[in-house]
């Protein structure tokens, strides 16, 4: 590092661990406005900036990076990093980070929260309990969908697609079918799992939980062909990205019954529900708080420190997204 500190913007407040190891060798600057800051604050922001902390909530396209002459790294204060223009980053050899390692626990148990509230009815019926309506044990009230012997179909089978596996066959006595775009046979060993197609897990699973990285190839992934092949009994769980999931669609699905129900921390015009979503009762939704536990953003908080300290120290950072922005990558 040259003489003078370097100076990193930071979005957002992020938990004081990460901020505290920035500040011992940097200057920092936070934006402390209510919400997600505004697009003229950022691009007046970023100017003068070596470094940047974003949220998955800033869109950081090539306009935002034309206005950066002397960024040299982003570190995305999430695992996804579909709010950044990599291409872009890449070709102004700006080195894009992301926080993995910290959140596939949080994320995995979240994604139980939603499969469990959803199968159970856990939020119809603490409503039914706090209105009053509860007179009586009765043996058809609110019956759901048991889990042990129950098939879970995982897509996307990184981190958190093998943390919501794990959880699942040894904890809930689930059996568990995937989909990705490669198979990994040491998974496959582990817990008993089966590779299969696409069509083949939405025909199958009685669970079906999302975990892909929100890319070209995997927006709207899960649209109407795709909910109809599933079971009418079967549910399904998002908490990867909204846009994976025709929301409209599963609207639909919901209504005509197609499926029994879902459970959905992200949404495909976020923060806003799709049409009647938000009326229909066989869904669980939360506000993209998957990750939300102390212990998940403290890391990411550290994570994200960290690898920025490593690029401006001229070293490899740990978690470089656009790996091509080195000069010796093979592809
Ligand atoms: C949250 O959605 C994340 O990508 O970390
Ligand atoms: C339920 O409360 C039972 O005792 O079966």
């Amino acid at each position: 590092m040259n003489m003078m500190k370097p100076l990193v913007f930071v979005t957002r407040a992020i938990p004081e661990e990460g901020l505290t190891l920035l500040r011992k060798q940097c200057d920092v600057q936070v934006y402390r406005g209510k919400g997600v800051i505004p697009r003229r604050l950022l691009l007046k922001n970023i100017k003068h900036c070596d470094a940047l902390i974003s949220l998955l909530t800033d869109k950081i396209d090539a306009d935002i990076l034309k206005a950066a002459p002397h960024l040299k790294v982003i570190a995305n204060y999430a695992v996804g990093f579909d709010n950044i223009d990599l291409t872009a980053a890449t070709t102004k050899k700006i080195v894009v980070t992301n926080t993995p390692g910290a959140l596939e626990h949080a994320v995995a148990e979240h994604t139980f929260a939603l499969m469990m509230a959803v199968t159970r009815r856990l939020v119809e019926a603490d409503q039914f309990m706090r209105a009053g309506k509860y007179h009586a044990w009765n043996p058809s009230l609110f019956l759901g969908m048991e889990l042990q012997g129950k098939t879970l179909g995982i897509v996307g089978l990184g981190r958190i697609g093998k943390g919501v596996a794990q959880r699942a066959v040894k904890g809930m006595g689930m059996s568990c079918i995937y989909y990705d775009v490669l198979r990994d046979l040491d998974f496959e060993r582990t817990y008993g799992a089966r590779f299969v197609s696409l069509n083949s897990l939405l025909r199958t699973a009685d669970v079906v939980s999302v975990h892909v990285p929100l890319l070209p190839s995997t927006r709207h992934l899960i649209g109407k062909k795709e909910l109809r092949q599933m079971k009418p009994t079967a549910y399904l769980i998002n908490t990867s990205r909204g846009q994976v999931l025709d929301e409209k669609a599963l609207v639909l699905a919901l209504r005509k019954k197609w499926i029994a129900g879902a459970g959905l921390d992200v949404f495909e015009f976020e923060p806003k529900l799709a049409v009647g979503l938000g009326r229909l009762k066989n869904v669980v939704l939360t506000p993209h708080i998957a990750s939300a536990t102390i212990e998940a953003r403290t890391a990411m908080a550290v994570i994200a420190a960290k690898n920025m300290l490593a690029v401006l120290h001229g070293k490899r950072a740990p978690n470089v997204v656009n790996k091509e922005v080195y000069d010796d990558y093979v592809y």
